[in-house]
């Protein structure tokens, strides 16, 4: 055959080569075979020498032309199966967006943390500092130095959960005062929120549950700075219009002592089972300082007044949002704390 011939059929071979080629790792051997270093064309371009001047410059035209043709059509059926595969593997990686997914939830707090939270930052916005205490106490913090002597009915076993180590289950935030007041000189405004236990079950009873206690102490610290208090913060959890009321009490830390009420949140006044047919809610203890306590932490009584408060958050919860049992804050059911998303 001669080299034209030759040409003429690497053409044709080309041809139908790249035809049967649906891949580019193929493509590839192709453009080898017939355009690399030892390729067919390259072969035939060497044998020119043996051809004459006019024969070399006809045959040359040729493979030139033969040479472009296949770099152009690999080039072009590059394109082609490039797109090929970007099609197919759009299509295996189809992803359909409008399919509904599975919702993960986002967390949001418990009622009696909402709560607790909610109390906590009325009193940082009068200016009070937030501390605490350990929930294993001392008999020390948690009774003596809140002017509880050992005999007091306070101590009764039926109350407290004592441990095998002479200390105690703190049975309210009280001690909180004791630890501030030995740490901060005066002037003091804090609050300490947090567990407290009790030995305690029924519908409106738990053995752990949650109070926060304020105490504010200066000099000229008076009754009337503890009604103020007391009064914007029941107003700002209960609303403006709330009826407020202070009936004198007991608390071994504080003197003089009272309890305050609430206008009944049910009833409003009427008279319910909530209020015990009485129109009003018992909310907080609270009291001036007792001279007795400021003498335990070594604060002159003489220079010094203050007040203390102290309050339970289950039961403001409960009053909130209507719930009758407070078991239900403490049993992990989800139909029930459900209700509460978004409250805090
Ligand atoms: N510690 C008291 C209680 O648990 C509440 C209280 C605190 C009363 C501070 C007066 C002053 O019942």
């Amino acid at each position: 055959m001669d080299i034209k011939a030759q040409l003429l059929q690497v053409k044709t071979d080309f041809e139908s080569d790249l035809e049967n080629t649906e891949n580019l790792q193929l493509l590839n051997e192709i453009r080898v075979k017939y355009l690399g270093k030892k390729g067919v064309i390259t072969s035939v371009l060497k044998s020119l020498g043996s051809l004459s001047v006019e024969e070399r410059k006809e045959v040359g035209l040729i493979a030139n032309q033969i040479k472009d043709f296949i770099e152009e059509s690999l080039k072009v059926k590059e394109e082609k199966l490039k797109a090929k595969e970007l099609e197919e593997k759009l299509k295996r990686e189809y992803l359909d967006v409008t399919l509904p997914h599975s919702w993960h939830s986002i967390g949001y707090s418990h009622p009696v943390i909402a709560t607790l939270n909610e109390i906590t930052s009325i009193f940082v916005s009068m200016g009070f500092s937030v501390e605490s205490g350990p929930e294993v106490e001392s008999e020390d913090y948690n009774f003596t130095m809140l002017n509880i002597p050992p005999h007091h009915p306070a101590r009764d076993m039926q109350d407290t959960f004592y441990l095998n180590n002479g200390m105690v289950l703190r049975t309210h935030t009280s001690p909180v005062q004791i630890r501030t007041m030995l740490k901060k000189k005066p002037p003091i405004a804090m609050v300490a929120p947090g567990r407290v236990y009790r030995k305690d079950l029924d519908p409106t009873h738990s053995p752990m549950f949650h109070q926060i206690e304020g105490l504010v102490v200066d000099r000229d610290v008076t009754f009337r700075d503890l009604k103020g208090v007391l009064k914007i913060f029941l107003e700002t959890i209960f609303g403006k219009d709330i009826p407020i009321r202070f009936r004198p009490s007991y608390f071994p830390f504080t003197e003089p002592s009272a309890e305050v009420d609430i206008g009944c949140t049910v009833c409003k006044g009427v008279g319910c089972k909530v209020c015990k047919e009485t129109g009003w809610l018992e909310i907080l203890g609270c009291g001036m300082v007792d001279p007795e306590v400021f003498k335990a932490v070594n604060i002159d009584p003489q220079e010094y007044s203050g007040f203390a408060f102290g309050l339970g958050i289950e039961r403001i919860a409960m009053l909130r949002y209507q719930i009758t049992d407070i078991r239900l804050l403490f049993n992990n059911d989800m139909r029930f704390l459900s209700q509460f998303e978004g409250i805090g």
